[in-house]
């Protein structure tokens, strides 16, 4: 059987509803949304109005326009910091920032932006008192990620949005390891940007994602041209989502995205959070019964989500992972995870970790097949 544990990097399957709207959103409704008033386009484009839609529901967004359509959540998160951040500004972040948070930083760095790492201690868990010690009269913008891809651990947003919003400093959530398992609430939580991939738990396909930018934000676009609209100026519109949507969208793969939050509305969140906590539960007590092996983040399923990060103390991970897909068709990811950071946190770094992690449509068979054949591997 073939099995696939790499759901914190993209989800597979999606649900079947998520093929049909792509498939029929191809096939039927191929106009381009936004670039003509005939009815295919007229089409399309409500596709991509309700999908919008549906998107600023879930995340509790006032007006949907504010929802810029990516390709992922790394644009997502390259239009805010660099949209954004200027010369002589401060940024924070934690010290489990994914790369493409610290990426873009560093580059910014050189345009003379300064940028504070938090250090998170070794379970990758956040002390929001260490941010408000970091917080100075030129701090523009603070960055979390809301959970680890590396341990699952979650970070705390809530306080973070809390002390944000006292100090009048915006928040850029990147949701990449939460949105459409964890509940989002961008009002509750003081939240001015929230990055998500489309691809990951909110169940749509690769070639999507988007940003939440909230009213009366001043971001700066990257890309300009092909937004539809106001064809007679020369300037980008000045007025979103058109003002950060230049060219034409990814209008199946919008489709798809929708059909995703759609799937996780009708099961409901707190039934996917519970089957995946379930998963990794029973995960980790049967991993604990192995030999020399260490897991690293949170044991308790409160403080994580469904992503279990491993070594056995003198077997190599990336032998390790290759003999679970070359002769057991087991998929998951090895290595540092696009996070050196957090590796370099919880003390794994430059070797990294066998990462697991889970989706709604996993099973304990799947896990009692990991296990056994892990067993068999290490013997
Ligand atoms: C925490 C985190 N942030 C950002 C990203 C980037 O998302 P994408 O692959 O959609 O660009 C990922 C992807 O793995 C991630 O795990």
């Amino acid at each position: 059987m073939e099995v696939y544990f790499d759901n914190a990097a993209t989800s597979y399957p999606k649900p079947p509803s998520v093929y049909e709207a792509i498939n029929f959103t191809l096939q039927h409704v191929g106009a381009n949304p936004g670039r003509g008033e005939h009815s295919l386009s007229q089409s399309a484009n409500r596709i991509i109005f309700k999908a919008r839609e549906t998107i600023a529901e879930f995340f509790n967004i006032p007006n949907s326009r504010n929802i810029v359509f990516t390709s992922n959540g790394t644009e997502a998160i390259n239009l805010a910091l660099k949209g954004f951040l200027k010369p002589g500004d401060h940024g924070i972040i934690s010290s489990m920032e994914h790369n493409s948070v610290v990426r873009p930083l560093n580059s910014l760095k050189n345009d003379g932006v300064n940028v504070t790492i938090v250090q998170c201690d070794k379970e990758g868990k956040l002390n929001p008192d260490y941010v408000f010690k970091e917080i100075k009269k030129n701090t523009r913008l603070i960055v979390l990620t809301h959970a680890s891809n590396v341990t699952g651990t979650i970070l705390p947003v809530e306080e973070i949005g809390e002390i944000a919003a006292k100090k009048g400093i915006p928040l850029l959530v990147d949701a990449a390891q939460t949105a459409g398992t964890i509940p989002i609430d961008v009002l509750r939580n003081n939240i001015s940007l929230l990055a998500c991939p489309g691809h990951k738990s909110l169940l749509g396909p690769q070639g999507t994602g988007f940003l939440y930018i909230c009213e009366g934000f001043n971001l700066k676009p990257l890309i300009e041209g092909g937004t539809g609209s106001n064809s007679e100026l020369s300037e980008q519109p000045d007025f979103l989502p058109d003002r950060f949507q230049s060219g034409t969208l990814n209008t199946p793969g919008i489709a798809g995205l929708k059909a995703g939050i759609e799937f996780i509305n009708k099961k409901s969140i707190q039934t996917i959070k519970e089957h995946e906590d379930m998963l990794s539960k029973t995960f980790i007590n049967k991993l604990k019964e192995i030999n020399r092996v260490r897991i690293y983040g949170p044991l308790s399923i409160k403080e994580k989500t469904a992503v279990v990060s491993f070594n056995i103390k003198g077997k190599d991970s990336a032998d390790i992972a290759t003999a679970l897909d070359e002769k057991y068709q087991i998929m998951v990811r090895v290595g540092l995870h696009c996070s050196p950071h957090a590796h370099k946190t919880i003390g794994t770094f430059p070797d990294g970790t066998i990462r697991v992690s889970f989706s709604i449509f996993n099973t304990v068979h799947e896990i009692d097949y990991f296990i056994d054949s892990l067993k068999v591997i290490l013997n």
